[in-house]
């Protein structure tokens, strides 16, 4: 057992915190910011700058019990077809704001289960969305993709549409684990998926992997992680599971009983973390492995790793567009997400209008902390020099978080004129230190374990 009392006496097996993929977080955005302000935002983008895309595919075949994410079940291809009408009908309604010439240099569709759609659908959505934001020469197209719902013509077809990055959701191997997640997927549907992947040329894969799941132990992710290593994903996600059964409500089908605390989650943590490095990987910010030959663990060298919604990544653009039901997306000037539920997603693009219902506009100091807490949950560090020539020469609302920081993190921070870095525990405390310069934060506010 690593029992650690200086991470207990900090509150890191108890403390909730966000996860910092966006600063201020969702839980402020308000009816406020709507469509006007997406128009307006559109319409201001600079021709000569990429974006990044982001398209919501909220369907699955399966429903796992775990999957925190905005998703729906379906048997039939029937409201699938209707979504991917609704969403090509809005990437027609961005055309209509935004200037003509820009282009992306990142495009991810995400779920649910992107790999829901027919190869024909796949074929009709990238045609759509290339006529409006054509991608540059090098841009990157990666999609999530569920082992048990692809298939060689999907591959294909993907790959046609110029998909380089694939990742891939594994969870858990541990039959024990995967019933009470519901979630069954082996190991060889999972190998055939990667072989497919390969041989069709995709390069650059990632998994999913999860710690704090009920049943897991020391012995059975150890397991776990040498079937991940012997597939050699470039890349490896390995999140805490969230448990937040008041708003995934299918997560009541889990028996708590069977989740490890919050001591065990983070001994299962880095135990797994522990043997990804000794394994070649490079540790990525609070939850990420990747090789070192890949561009995020050479990006996190260079000090160029950013955050967004898709959490860590090598995308520095400042603009994202999200576009499907609950997509969030980042303009210079605020945040805006559209409507969660397919069906409001729906009836706003059939009144042909864009689908926000909420957002915020973000000030100077907003964008400021936005980078402090990338800069904490990227490098562990925080320079001044970079902020300054960034933001100019007033840091106050940034210098006035330190006092309590030093009060409470004296021993694993660093501090100097010139900024200050975590020492000790870095993924363990990251998103601890970060909250402690959200002004926003309110503690009554549910979130998922630091740990
Ligand atoms: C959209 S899903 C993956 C794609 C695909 N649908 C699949 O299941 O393979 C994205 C990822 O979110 C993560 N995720 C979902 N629910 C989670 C939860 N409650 N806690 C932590 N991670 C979760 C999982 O690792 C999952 O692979
Ligand atoms: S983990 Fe993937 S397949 Fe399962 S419910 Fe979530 S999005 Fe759907």
């Amino acid at each position: 057992m690593t029992y650690d009392l200086k991470l207990a006496r900090l509150g890191v097996y108890e403390a909730r915190a966000p996860r910092y993929t966006s600063y201020p977080t969702a839980v402020q955005f308000t009816a406020d910011v709507g469509a006007g302000f997406t128009e307006a935002a559109l319409a201001a983008l600079p021709v000569d700058k990429p974006v990044s895309v982001y398209i919501h595919i909220p369907f699955c075949e399966r429903l796992c019990w775990f999957c925190a994410c905005r998703t729906q079940g379906t048997k039939t291809a029937s409201p699938v077809a209707a979504y991917l009408d609704h969403v090509i009908a809005e990437i027609g309604l961005v055309a209509q704001h935004l200037p003509k010439g820009i282009m992306a240099s990142r495009v991810h569709w995400g779920g649910g289960t992107p790999t829901i759609l027919t190869p024909s659908q796949i074929e009709r959505l990238t045609d759509a969305l290339d006529q409006v934001i054509p991608r540059t020469k090098d841009a990157e197209f990666s999609v999530e993709i569920d082992p048990t719902l692809v298939s060689q013509a999907k591959v294909d077809a993907l790959v046609a549409a110029g998909m380089n990055r694939a990742s891939i959701g594994v969870q858990d191997f541990e039959q024990k684990v995967q019933t009470a997640i519901g979630r069954e997927q082996s190991f060889e549907t999972t190998k055939e998926c990667v072989d497919m992947l390969r041989s069709a040329n995709v390069r650059s894969l990632n998994m999913d992997i999860l710690y704090g799941l009920p049943h897991q132990t020391e012995t059975s992710v150890m397991d776990t992680i040498n079937k991940v290593q012997a597939l050699s994903p470039d890349r490896i996600a390995l999140y805490g599971y969230a448990h937040v059964p008041w708003m995934a409500k299918r997560q009541q089908l889990i028996d708590e009983t069977a989740l490890p605390d919050g001591e065990t989650r983070h001994d299962l943590f880095q135990a797994m973390a522990a043997k990804l490095e000794t394994g070649g990987y490079e540790a990525i910010g609070i939850d990420h492995f990747a090789k070192p030959t890949d561009s995020m663990a050479i990006a996190t060298t260079k000090g160029q790793l950013r955050r967004n919604f898709q959490g860590y990544t090598t995308d520095d653009m400042d603009t994202l567009i999200g576009l499907g039901a609950s997509s969030i997306s980042k303009y210079p000037t605020g945040f805006t997400q559209n409507q969660a539920k397919s069906s409001d997603y729906a009836r706003n693009i059939k009144d042909k209008s864009l689908a926000t219902y909420r957002g915020i506009e973000t000030s100077h100091e907003d964008r400021l902390i936005a980078r402090v807490i990338e800069m904490i949950m990227c490098d562990f560090a925080v320079d001044y020099p970079t902020l300054v020539a960034e933001f100019g020469d007033d840091l106050s609302c940034v210098s006035q978080a330190v006092p309590p920081l030093q009060k409470d993190f004296g021993d694993i921070i660093e501090f100097s004129e010139t900024g200050f870095e975590i020492v000790q525990h870095k993924r363990s405390v990251a998103r601890l230190v970060a909250k402690a310069f959200d002004q926003y934060i309110d503690d009554s506010a549910r979130f998922s374990a630091v740990s």
